[in-house]
């Protein structure tokens, strides 16, 4: 075993291509960039084109390459070939001392497979969710699975994550619970933040987010009608920021454009969306992201799917899973609405996905592992062995 020391600090090359990969990356790149012992790397891959570009900022850090891979309604087999060759070249050229990815998309699963063909150990930012349901969502729980069998640090938000992971046979020395590094991001941008809400009124105020892949087509049209009859109380404001993809537009546009009580928005840049997100009463979605933020500021959130790999909210009560159909959507939402105890409870139920200090848990493992004492910030000092080294598996 030759220790081969480094004296330059660890390159860590963070892999990102859609909105909530920048959202949930950009902590751990602002405190890479702090640090003397890290030199974060970032690689966009364009999965998402103006839903990345206005996310950038909240990295604090430049974008060091760039691909650029999305073309309209993309096949999933299309887009994961391009990304893994674009990746698998920008991995090959600057040979970072560990590949970070977060989640479960196709960059994420292609940032983990590029890495792992060059030889360069991964750490895996939000690993163990699951439904258990290899389809749903789809083709995530596919991604998340296959990400954690590449992986060598597996940062998992919350203890049942971790659990999923170990199950499945992961060592528990590769298994660190740190929290949801979404937390650290929401509570840093309210606190810098300067965000506009978009509600206008004083109406019951309804934040409405919709883009899963399994739901695009009928259910997502049909959960437009559950929408729509929520708006026609009359009393209600709804705020709908549209995600990009084509198939959504086309599922929700036809029956949600021009209602007098629905205002159907661009997607908002992070900061506009937390502060609407804090502003509103009621948040209906199937996004991740959201099921973890709406706890935090105390928003009861209504998952507008049939699974969910976060049923931490759900069992708080701080969300509930009330499936696709528009007569189950309609009937949670009218209840949250008008009865104000269960308002209450749900209110104030409190968010299980963190403290808001994952990211320093992160910087932390990955400093030791490397050899380095966080607490020392001395870049000299860092030493590893590349052959033996965080690099390599205890997994058989
Ligand atoms: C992807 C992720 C999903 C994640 C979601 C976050 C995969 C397989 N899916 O969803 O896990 O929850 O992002 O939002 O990785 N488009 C634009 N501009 C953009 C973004 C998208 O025009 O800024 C359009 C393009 O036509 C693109 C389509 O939307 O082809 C769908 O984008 P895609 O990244 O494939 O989204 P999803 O797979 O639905
Ligand atoms: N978000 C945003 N603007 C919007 C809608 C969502 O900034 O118009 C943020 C939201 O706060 C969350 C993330 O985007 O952090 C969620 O992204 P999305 O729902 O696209 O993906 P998912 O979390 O389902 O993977």
């Amino acid at each position: 075993m030759s220790a081969d020391l480094i004296t330059a600090p660890v390159r860590a090359m963070l892999v990102l291509g859609t909105r909530p990969e920048a959202i949930k990356l950009a902590p751990v790149a602002r405190a890479m960039a702090l640090s003397p012992l890290f030199e974060p790397l970032v690689v966009t891959t364009g999965q998402h084109r103006e839903m990345l570009h206005q996310m950038l900022d909240l990295l604090r850090v430049p974008v060091h390459s760039q691909l650029d891979v999305m073309r309209d309604r993309q096949q999933l087999s299309t887009l994961t070939a391009r990304l893994v060759d674009g990746l698998g070249e920008v991995v090959r050229a600057e040979r970072p001392d560990l590949v970070i990815v977060q989640g479960d998309t196709t960059t994420a699963l292609t940032g983990a497979l590029a890495a792992f063909y060059e030889r360069i150990p991964i750490a895996h930012v939000e690993a163990g969710l699951r439904t258990g349901v290899l389809d749903n969502p789809f083709p995530e729980e596919l991604n998340r699975r296959l990400i954690g069998r590449m992986a060598r640090w597996h940062f998992a938000p919350t203890q049942r994550a971790a659990d999923h992971l170990t199950a499945e046979g992961v060592p528990g020395a590769e298994v660190f619970t740190t929290g949801n590094t979404v937390i650290d991001n929401l509570l840093w941008v309210l606190e810098e933040g300067t965000g506009r809400s978009l509600f206008r009124t004083r109406l019951r105020r309804v934040l409405v987010t919709l883009h899963r892949r399994e739901n695009q087509g009928a259910v997502m049209r049909s959960m437009s009608r559950a929408l729509r009859r929520l708006a026609d109380r009359g009393d209600v404001e709804m705020v709908l920021p549209l995600h990009k993809s084509p198939a959504v537009r086309e599922a929700l546009l036809p029956e949600l454009t021009g209602h007098p009580h629905i205002e159907i928005t661009e997607p908002l840049g992070y900061l506009d969306f937390s502060a609407t997100l804090a502003a509103c009463d009621l948040v209906l979605t199937d996004s991740g992201g959201i099921q973890e933020e709406a706890p935090t500021l105390g928003k009861p959130a209504l998952v507008l799917r049939t699974t969910t790999e976060r049923p931490e909210a759900v069992e708080a009560g701080a969300a509930r899973l009330v499936g696709t159909e528009p007569e189950a959507i309609l009937e949670a939402a009218v209840h949250l609405l008008d009865d104000p105890a269960a308002y209450a409870r749900m209110a104030t139920a409190g968010n299980p996905f963190g403290d808001g200090h994952a990211t320093d848990r992160i910087i932390a493992q990955l400093a030791e592992d490397f050899g380095a004492d966080p607490d020392d910030g001395d870049a000299a000092e860092l030493v590893t062995t590349r052959t033996e080294g965080p690099g390599s598996y205890s997994t058989a």
